[in-house]
């Protein structure tokens, strides 16, 4: 028997400072034995995997691509060679297997990769939408402007952008976004209909996609979505598509625009996976225009993703690894916040926070606000 050999802390980080110098490598291999289907067939062989040539076979790439992919996969982690000791330089691939016919077989993380769902639409927002404007990342944190949104064209935020970008971008990108508020939204409806609000302002509505389902849960609500014109565009098409423009209205505006104020007279308001497009100061003036628009009765609920909030390191990279989207793409001066930085813009804009629920859907957290004025007493 083999004895371990000993921690090598120094050959550790020399392996994960590799593992950063090659990740964009790392990344495309991984995305490519995705997608041409070199994952799905290792899946199928099972443990006992297949050889190079067989891979080519079942997927149709050279004996060359195959063989590279796989190789490279080795030290990726997506594949392994199965009956050996997990030290390839012994030769091993396979007991019994001839040099050059080695097999390799699906590791666990090939596994995920190839069929976790959130793992492969944040594979497709990384590489359709972020992947060649991350180039310039040193410029958008030089010039609090995102640089990279100049892949696709020129637009001062990616918002404007959103209706004019390529059919892929733009299906990558909103199955990003969807994957994470439709894992919320159901969880979310049925606390802030508790008090059966008949009015809400769904602020930053984009598609439309809560407003259609506020009306679903409750027959008697009416909806007014704030949010650019290209956005209510998109919205308009869906709400129509559900019967429901009688009870969903669309008003534009730019959020960036503080001189512009909010309409009044809601019940609720509601703010999904919004605040994160904002800078702190620009959060600060958007809360301070939402108190304004807030009768004493009038309910604010904030749903958003905390990385401080988070069960897990898993919910935590993937946060932090959006963040830089935003700083490089989106609008050069956001990022995913933590709950105690959105709390503290919550409460210099005149707000309290007096009901806060965390782990919603994927990683949301729900924070219920009223006006600070309002004395708690004083509330039906
Ligand atoms: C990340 S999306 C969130 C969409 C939706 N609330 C959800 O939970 O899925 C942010 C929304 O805010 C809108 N938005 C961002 N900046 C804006 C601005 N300056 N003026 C108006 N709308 C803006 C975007 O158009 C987009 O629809």
């Amino acid at each position: 028997m083999k004895n371990d050999p000993a921690p090598n802390p120094t050959l550790d980080a020399m392996l994960a400072a590799q593992r950063i110098a090659f990740a964009p490598v790392m990344f495309q291999v991984a995305r490519v034995m995705r997608n041409r289907g070199v994952l799905r067939a290792l899946q199928r062989a099972g443990k006992g995997g297949r050889t190079a040539a067989e891979v080519a076979q079942d997927t149709g790439l050279s004996a060359y691509a195959a063989k590279t992919l796989l190789e490279a996969s080795l030290s990726f982690g997506l594949v392994e060679l199965p009956g050996g000791n997990g030290d390839r330089r012994e030769g091993q691939g396979g007991r019994g297997a001839r040099e050059g016919e080695e097999r390799y077989a699906i590791t666990r993380v090939g596994l995920v990769v190839e069929n976790d769902r959130m793992t492969r639409i944040n594979m497709d927002f990384i590489h359709d939408v972020c992947y060649e404007g991350m180039r310039f990342l040193d410029e958008a944190i030089e010039g609090g402007k995102p640089a990279g949104l100049r892949v696709f064209g020129d637009w001062p935020t990616v918002y404007e952008a959103l209706p004019e970008l390529p059919p892929k971008v733009r299906e990558s990108w909103f199955a990003f976004d969807h994957l994470y508020s439709d894992s919320a939204f159901p969880k979310a409806l049925p606390i802030v209909f508790e008090r059966r609000p008949k009015t809400l302002l769904d602020i930053g509505g984009n598609t439309g996609r809560w407003a259609i389902q506020c009306c679903t849960h409750d027959p008697d609500v009416r909806v007014t979505i704030l949010d650019l014109p290209g956005q209510l565009e998109d919205a308009r098409v869906n709400v129509e598509q559900h019967g429901l423009l009688g009870r969903v209205m669309g008003t534009p505006i730019d959020f960036l625009d503080h001189g512009q104020a909010f309409p009044t007279g809601f019940d609720a308001i509601w703010m999904s996976q919004f605040l994160v497009c904002f800078s702190e100061a620009d959060i600060t003036q958007i809360l301070r225009r939402a108190r304004a628009a807030m009768g004493e009765e009038t309910e604010l609920w904030i749903l958003d993703t905390f990385w401080d909030r988070q069960e897990n390191e898993v919910a935590v990279h993937c946060l932090h690894g959006s963040s830089l989207y935003f700083t490089c793409l989106a609008n050069g001066n956001s990022r995913m916040y933590s709950a105690a930085d959105i709390k503290r813009c919550i409460e210099e804009a005149g707000l309290t926070v007096d009901a806060e629920i965390d782990h919603l859907g994927l990683a949301h957290t729900l924070l219920r606000c009223r006006r600070r004025d309002v004395p708690a007493g004083k509330r039906a």
